[in-house]
């Protein structure tokens, strides 16, 4: 239907809208042509999306754009039209041979907003609807928007009748079948004992995330195509041909409203209820799956509420914002219904959603962009990553424009190329990444990666350990080494030198000051003070940081010193085991490797490190300009109290503890003289063991010389 020309030329136009600031409202001519194309664009991602299944924008940009398009048609009345993407409830049923299902009341969408403002305005237009006074406060209920696919059932003296998907709203194709297969959808409800003969939901069918791994997990072991997320495998199920098959693919219903109702005669039944709350509590009563008011997930806020007012809302929809990824069922947001059934009726609707309820929508985590370049960046053990320069998008709350693309490996595999049109994510806590790219919108300019074969910065060859993914620089003079390494060493887990971060170093480093981390400890602070942005006081604090630094615990030295693998926790071990950094330098190979924890790469790479007397000299730089490198009792294992006791015993803890959490145990433990071990060894005296102990339990039984206690023995030897 789109050319591949016309794919790129409407996604282009998209893109320009979504960048230019504010839809043109005050000159109509201007409003006529946005409106025109902003027609154009929402029918081809219409398109895309619901007949393609293979959307080029992210949801949220889409609504962006459907969003304008509504705000000019209110602006500009005259310029609506019946072929309008806002005049239809919803996109095109797939027509495909199914039998059609005429829904009993159209199944509209939702209004959107996306921040407490958004909810606070969407309030006050309620209170204007209503009639009530400005300070007037105004019941809602809040719960989930889930993400899945929408399903609709009706239900006939007490059986289910009929399912069916959204479709256009008006109609949906027919699904009964498949319904019939889901087992949190009743077969049978006891509406006739409420008065009600023929009743309607709206629910939501989905598949919870873990399930959803497991569904893609056998596909890919039976070689079928990946779903790309639990809604794709939802709505999917929802049009099985055969049942069994969505049985198989554990989809679950969550049902929230209950849109139209009426007795054996025929009257309207919905009157039996005064609020939404009353209506889900009923189903929940009659055993359909509904968002929780008690919900036992540890930790999570309950999946619905009631409250007075809407910053008690807002409120609510920033703590799910939060949660969502614990939470086992994706969810896009959050929707708020006014509660009172007769504030509904007074607000009433727009062609295309209720007045009396909105969508929170959470932050976006997917957006596109073009990929501009990709530049390589040396790190401090002199790895070589792609990065990704992408022209700035606003992704969950902050902008993006450079996104690590790991290896050539990774870059292969989705056929990433200069030029290209991507799909970016970032979920949660974790750091942005390409999705995919978008081969639809190339237009032949777009230019393969060629990986370097030499070092960007210093142009040594680079080389690929064969059980590497990456390309390193050998070069451990290479500047962009020496640079990475120097800012690792201030770092908060390394040196912790405050007022020495990545910029500062850069700058010094450009005016020829530092050319290794000792010069870090040797710096000229008359001449910093004379730097613009600095002054005596910055300079004096400087100094003062540096100071203080000299006198670290020898781990977070050991740890600074960007050896591949050495992280905070083997620095500390090692710490422990040596009065001085300098003993490091007598120790042979093997010693490395009976420390526990310390494996064969680290060993070796440690071991390298202090054979190496440019290192060695390092460090005699350092110690020389006051670096301490002697043991603290900061490096040592937690002393054991004299006396104790547990005194002079070392001691581990296996299985759940059921009196006491085992941070509280470890500390009584000490306490009392033990030592705490790192795992099952001879030089362990005694296991605690809760309950559902595992294999530690067994090795120390194999043993034969550790003590066994339980948890009420250690109790007892305590007191
Ligand atoms: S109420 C009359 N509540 O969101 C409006 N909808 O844009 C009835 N959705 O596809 C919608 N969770 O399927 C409502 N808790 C919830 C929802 C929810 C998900 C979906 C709905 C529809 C879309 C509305």
């Amino acid at each position: 239907m789109y050319s591949p020309d016309q794919q790129r030329e409407l996604y282009e136009l998209s893109k320009q809208i979504l960048f230019s600031p504010e839809a043109p409202l005050g000159d109509a001519g201007e409003a006529a042509e946005r409106v025109q194309e902003l027609r154009s664009v929402i029918r081809f991602h219409e398109w895309k999306y619901y007949v393609q299944n293979d959307p080029v924008v992210s949801d949220s940009e889409y609504d962006q754009l459907y969003k304008q398009l509504e705000n000019l048609e209110r602006h500009f009345p005259d310029l609506v039209t019946d072929d309008s993407p806002t005049r239809r409830v919803s996109p095109d049923l797939t027509g495909e041979d199914v039998p059609l299902v005429t829904h009993l009341t159209p199944m509209l969408s939702l209004d959107n907003s996306y921040d407490a403002e958004d909810l606070a305005d969407f309030d006050e237009r309620v209170k204007k609807l209503c009639g009530l006074p400005k300070d007037a406060v105004v019941e809602y209920a809040a719960e989930p928007k889930f993400d899945g696919g929408t399903i609709v059932l009706v239900y006939e003296n007490d059986k289910l009748a009929r399912a069916a998907t959204r479709g256009n709203g008006a109609m949906g194709d027919d699904i009964t079948a498949n319904m019939r297969a889901v087992r949190s959808i009743p077969l049978k409800a006891a509406f006739s004992k409420h008065g009600i003969t023929t009743v309607e939901l709206r629910g939501e069918a989905l598949i919870r995330k873990d399930v959803f791994e497991k569904v893609n997990a056998r596909r890919q072991a039976n070689g079928d195509v990946l779903f790309a997320n639990p809604r794709n495998a939802a709505t999917g199920g929802l049009r099985m041909k055969d049942p069994r098959e969505t049985a198989e693919r554990g989809l679950e219903a969550f049902i929230y409203q209950l849109g139209y109702a009426t007795d054996e005669v025929g009257t309207n039944a919905i009157g039996n209820f005064e609020t939404h709350r009353q209506m889900i509590d009923l189903l929940e009563s009659l055993g359909f799956k509904t968002p929780s008011m008690t919900t036992t997930a540890t930790g999570l806020q309950p999946e619905r509420i009631v409250c007075q007012g809407i910053e008690a809302v807002a409120e609510f929809c920033t703590q799910w914002q939060e949660q969502r990824d614990k939470y086992p069922y994706e969810i896009d947001g959050m929707v708020v219904k006014v509660n009172s059934l007769e504030l509904q009726a007074r607000c009433g609707y727009t062609a295309h959603h209720p007045r009396w309820a909105i969508a929170f929508k959470f932050k976006a985590r997917q957006a596109t962009t073009r990929l501009r370049d990709i530049e390589f960046q040396v790190g401090k053990t002199g790895a070589v990553t792609p990065v990704a320069k992408l022209e700035p998008v606003a992704l969950a709350g902050v902008t993006v424009q450079n996104v690590s693309l790991h290896n050539e490996e990774f870059i292969r595999s989705k056929d990433i190329r200069i030029g290209d049109r991507v799909l970016v994510e970032r979920a949660g806590d974790v750091i942005p990444y390409i999705v995919k790219s978008f081969e639809e919108l190339r237009d032949g300019s777009e230019k393969p990666v060629v990986y370097p074969t030499h070092c960007p910065v210093c142009n040594s060859v680079l080389v690929k350990p064969a059980d590497e993914a990456i390309w390193r620089c050998e070069n451990a003079e290479c500047e962009a080494q020496v640079l990475q390494r120097m800012i690792f060493h201030t770092s908060k887990h390394a040196m912790d030198i405050e007022g020495l971060g990545e910029s500062t170093i850069e700058r010094f480093y450009k005016l020829g000051w530092l050319h290794s981390i000792a010069d870090l400890y040797r710096l000229d602070y008359e001449k910093i003070a004379r730097l613009e942005g600095f002054g005596e006081k910055s300079a004096a604090n400087l100094r003062k940081a540096v100071d203080k630094a000299k006198s670290n615990p020898i781990y977070r030295l050991l740890h600074s010193l960007s050896v591949h693998h050495l992280g905070q926790k083997s620095s500390k071990l090692l710490a422990a085991e040596v009065e001085n950094v300098f003993d490091l330098q007598q120790w042979p190979l093997e010693r490395y490797q009976q420390i526990k924890d310390i494996g064969p790469v680290l060993a070796k790479n440690v071991y390298h490190f202090f054979q190496n007397e440019h290192n060695i000299d390092l460090l005699r730089t350092m110690e020389s300009l006051g670096v301490n490198l002697a043991q603290t009792p900061d490096d040592q294992k937690p002393q054991s109290v004299e006396g104790g006791p547990l005194s002079g015993k070392s001691i581990l803890f296996t299985g759940t503890l059921t009196t006491l959490t085992r941070e509280l145990a470890e500390q009584q433990a000490t306490a009392a003289g033990a030592t705490l071990a790192g795992g099952v060894s001879k030089n362990l005296n005694i296991l605690v063991v809760g309950e559902k102990a595992g294999s530690k339990l067994k090795k120390a039984q194999a043993l034969g010389t550790v003590e066994i206690w339980t948890e009420e023995e250690f109790l007892t030897k305590l007191s």
